[in-house]
């Protein structure tokens, strides 16, 4: 399996990209850090280690990153995702314990650890793994990619032109960017090809499992905001399909593409500028994700539920 690192701030589709981790044995899930994003570092790290422990992941560590973006004030996200970051579901409380590590340094020293380069899965704000760079730039030698979910090839969610995930933290994503580590991003273009419809609900639910219920659970309490704010029941599992490229490459197709982020834009600030037609002349940055195979990607996520048991 793939060794992985999964830098998330949970919120329902992290919490679903953790449980997507832990079920499908072509990943290892070496430790999950949690970013300042959907809610407070001190909720979305709770809620990692709810999911852990739900997963019965309990070899899982979950640590907890900065508190705050780079620059500015963090933009939560309890609008989609409640008050407490994973509202829809009573949880007991974890068993997973929080590690006593900054969630940087539990990074720092996997990747130290490591005898292979790890993958890093980033669907949060990009404000750990910038750090993580800042703080030890040798350290992307041992990183053999980062795949994250963020952007878009067309329009926002958050602002017009901006996703939250980047919009959150513009001047991590730029500093990822630009470290030269290979980078993979699937935005809302691709994510928004794996809508949360009825018929997804209820393969969740006749999984018949604790899991699937909590799951069926936390999806139907997010569809419901979804529903309220952009008008959109079926909503998209935006998370989990960055796991999925690393499953298995042919599940999210992408193309090489020039991405900038924009930090400056009066109206635009956090969009990612993609040119997917070479029309700028720049040299192509990072792999975009254009594609999703939406049935086979349900199929890969039900047969990780149902692994869980
Ligand atoms: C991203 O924003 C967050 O609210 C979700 O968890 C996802 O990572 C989608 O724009
Ligand atoms: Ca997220």
């Amino acid at each position: 399996p793939t060794p992985i690192i999964l830098d998330c701030d949970p919120g329902h589709d992290d919490a679903m990209a953790i449980l997507l981790a832990v079920g499908d044995p072509r990943v290892e899930l070496k430790a999950v850090t949690t970013s300042a994003g959907n809610q407070t570092v001190e909720k979305t790290a709770l809620n990692a280690r709810r999911m852990c422990s739900l997963a019965k992941a309990f070899d899982v560590p979950v640590a907890a990153g900065y508190l705050k973006p780079l620059t500015g004030r963090l933009l939560i996200g309890d609008d989609v995702h409640g008050e407490t970051g994973l509202d829809g579901w009573d949880f007991p409380a974890p068993e997973v314990p929080l590690h006593s590590a900054h969630g940087v340094d539990l990074i720092h020293n996997l990747l130290a650890d490591s005898p292979e380069p790890l993958t890093l899965v980033v669907t949060g704000p990009q404000t750990n793994i910038a750090g993580l760079l800042a703080l030890h730039p040798q350290d992307k030698e041992k990183i053999k990619e980062i795949v994250c979910m963020g952007g878009a090839t067309h329009r926002g969610n958050t602002l017009p032109y901006s996703e939250y995930n980047i919009l959150v933290d513009p001047e991590a994503a730029h500093e990822v960017l630009s470290s030269g580590i290979p980078l993979t991003y699937c935005g809302l273009n691709v994510t928004h090809q794996a809508p949360v419809t009825r018929d997804v609900l209820q393969r969740i639910t006749d999984v018949g499992t604790h899991i699937s219920k909590a799951s069926a659970a936390l999806l139907e309490f997010r569809s419901s905001t979804y529903d309220q704010i952009w008008d959109l029941p079926d909503a998209p599992l935006h998370d989990p399909v960055a796991i999925a490229r690393v499953l298995d490459a042919s599940l999210v197709e992408c193309v090489e593409a020039p991405v900038s982020i924009e930090l400056h834009g009066e109206f635009t600030r956090g969009a990612t500028v993609i040119d997917l037609y070479g029309v700028t002349g720049r040299t192509p940055n990072a792999q975009v994700a254009t594609r999703l195979d939406t049935e086979r990607f349900w199929d890969v996520f039900i047969a990780a539920l149902t692994a869980l048991g």
